[in-house]
């Protein structure tokens, strides 16, 4: 299937799983759905998507719901990112933030039942009990204390504070990397693929994520609210790589680190190469565009 194909299945996917609970709440339900249905661009469910589709196409309707859960994970991830204790930013995928369009409780409570929901999306999906224990693994540690969240305390913790180039690293790896490294590998698990090509996929996806966190740095730097569809200019007390390298700095090093997954990418053997070269290349170079 082509990948445009691909993005619409998952989009259709997402529209009839929105977790709707039935109650009187006069808006939590909608405030849940709002930041699903603004857009995003997908880059995690698409990932796991093509190494399935890459490796065992008869599986893609049972990725769906992986690919949901990691959706939803980082959905919760953006909501919580952008709340006034955070980075306090009002526009996020072109909408409004939730916490402005709605209020604070509301936007934690729905980042919290974003976060549980991935979770029972997992363990309901239709795999095997062995696959489905690992992806719960994956999911939990590369969103969690050993990624995201440690990732994005320390990014909070850390402002006005230059840290050194080491740990710079450690951040964004933790902060973003982990988590795009954690779909492929997610997508790697349901395909029932060799432990050494496992690993050799996250350790990819490790520099891919850290390509991508560099290229948003940029964009917060370089893009307009409307280009972005979210709060920009809005690093300034941040650990950011443009902060630490300056602007161009930051742009050599997302070349380097991109000319080092195109070769990366053409070292994987012909089927995942040729399953994931259309939408990698895409984000390898998105800071060129
Ligand atoms: C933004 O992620 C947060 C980072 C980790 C840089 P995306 O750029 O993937 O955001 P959406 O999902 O497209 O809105
Ligand atoms: C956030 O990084 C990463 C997350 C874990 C959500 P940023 O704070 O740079 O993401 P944006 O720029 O607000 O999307
Ligand atoms: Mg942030
Ligand atoms: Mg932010
Ligand atoms: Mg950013």
């Amino acid at each position: 299937m082509q990948n445009k194909d691909l993005l619409q299945s998952f989009e259709n996917y997402l529209l009839d799983n929105l977790p709707i609970s039935k109650s009187f709440h006069p808006v939590f339900e909608e405030a849940l759905a709002n930041m699903l249905q603004a857009g995003g661009k997908r880059f995690r469910p698409m990932l796991v998507l093509n190494v399935v589709q890459a490796i065992n196409p008869t599986l893609l309707k049972n990725a769906m719901a992986p690919a949901l859960a990691i959706e939803f994970l980082h959905t919760y991830s953006l909501i919580h990112d952008d709340l006034p204790a955070m980075d306090d930013a009002d526009l996020r995928r072109g909408h409004p933030t939730l916490h402005v369009t709605y209020d604070e409780v509301t936007a934690i409570l729905v980042g919290d039942a974003l976060n549980t929901h991935a979770f029972n999306l997992l363990a309901n999906a239709s795999l095997s009990n062995d696959i489905k224990i690992e992806l719960i693994k994956t999911l939990s540690s590369d969103g969690g204390i050993d990624g995201m969240i440690i990732g994005q305390a320390i990014d909070c913790y850390f402002e006005n504070t230059p840290i050194e180039l080491q740990k710079l690293e450690f951040l964004h790896i933790h902060k973003t990397a982990k988590l795009i490294a954690g779909s492929l590998k997610m997508g790697a698990i349901i395909s029932n693929i060799d432990e050494k090509t496992i690993k050799e996929l996250y350790q990819f996806g490790i520099d891919i994520g850290l390509l991508f966190q560099i290229q948003d740095d940029i964009i917060d730097e370089t893009a307009t609210e409307e280009e972005a569809g979210k709060t920009t200019a809005n690093d300034g007390d941040k650990n950011s790589f443009v902060n630490l390298l300056g602007l161009e700095g930051a742009i050599t090093s997302a070349d380097e680190l991109a000319k080092k997954c195109e070769d990366n990418l053409n070292s994987f053997d012909e089927t995942l190469k040729n399953g994931l070269s259309e939408l990698l290349l895409k984000y390898i170079y998105r800071h060129k565009n």
